[in-house]
């Protein structure tokens, strides 16, 4: 398979300062953020707090790139139009989050939003395949939900080749989220994903008065993820 699709780097904003998001996220954007992703948990479906409609709408103005809306809450359907409403680009919900996901991503689709959907690390690749058609992006996450900083599952690696061959033609972004970093980008680049949330490995030693950190931080990790394109490609 050639990969010519570019590798997006979404930096999680969980790790950023959480008195002064305005001015982090324009950090990570001068510094070459392609999209925002924005952790939305709940203390029922993961055991942390983060972020309601409100807080997601005074993010907004402040984000130039994509604002990517990850959903770790359920009840997921009451709260969509919310999310909508708050200005996200993308909403993606979990599969685990209610038994009803077609339901679901109907709903975000008549919003007239981009869906997503994403499957925690013990769910089965067969839990998405007959809402394919329906998203724009498949989110595998590599860790367990909840808190940023926690260690890449290896096992998650055989789930993104899976769902990379069950997309196939479609025009689906297939997202990873959790222990992304210079180590991990190549091995789930080479196993076919193509957008790459990150938060601990792009704030680490950085802030607003040292924004080029967070730069050399998202250069590292799209440098390593390159690696896994070119090994893929069968140049190496
Ligand atoms: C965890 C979130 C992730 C998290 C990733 O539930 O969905 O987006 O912030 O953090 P790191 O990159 O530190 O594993
Ligand atoms: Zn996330």
């Amino acid at each position: 398979m050639t990969f010519d699709r570019p590798i997006k780097i979404a930096p999680s904003i969980l790790s950023a300062d959480f008195a002064n998001f305005g001015a982090e996220i324009r950090a990570i954007e001068n510094q070459g953020a392609d999209w925002i992703h924005v952790d939305v948990m709940d203390g029922h479906f993961v055991p942390n707090l983060t972020f309601g409609p409100a807080a997601v709408k005074s993010f907004r103005p402040h984000v130039c790139t994509f604002m990517d809306v990850h959903l770790m809450i359920s009840p997921v359907d009451p709260y969509i139009e919310a999310y909508a409403n708050a200005g996200a680009d993308l909403i993606t919900a979990h599969v685990e989050a209610g038994p009803h996901i077609h339901r679901t991503i109907q709903t975000i689709k008549a919003t007239g939003k981009m869906a997503g959907v994403s499957l925690n690390p013990a769910t089965s690749v067969e839990s998405v395949r007959h809402v394919l058609d329906m998203v724009d992006l498949v989110l595998v996450m590599t860790i367990n939900p909840g808190f940023g900083g926690q260690d890449f599952i290896p096992s998650c690696i055989d789930k993104i080749r899976c769902i990379r061959e069950m997309i196939a033609d479609r025009p689906v972004y297939l997202q990873v989220d959790g222990g992304i970093n210079g180590h991990t980008a190549a091995q789930v680049v080479r196993a076919g994903a193509d957008v790459l949330v990150a938060g601990s490995a792009v704030f680490a030693g950085g802030s607003v008065d040292a924004p080029e950190i967070y730069g050399n931080n998202i250069r590292h990790i799209r440098a390593e993820a390159a690696k896994g394109m070119i090994a893929e490609s069968g140049e190496f």
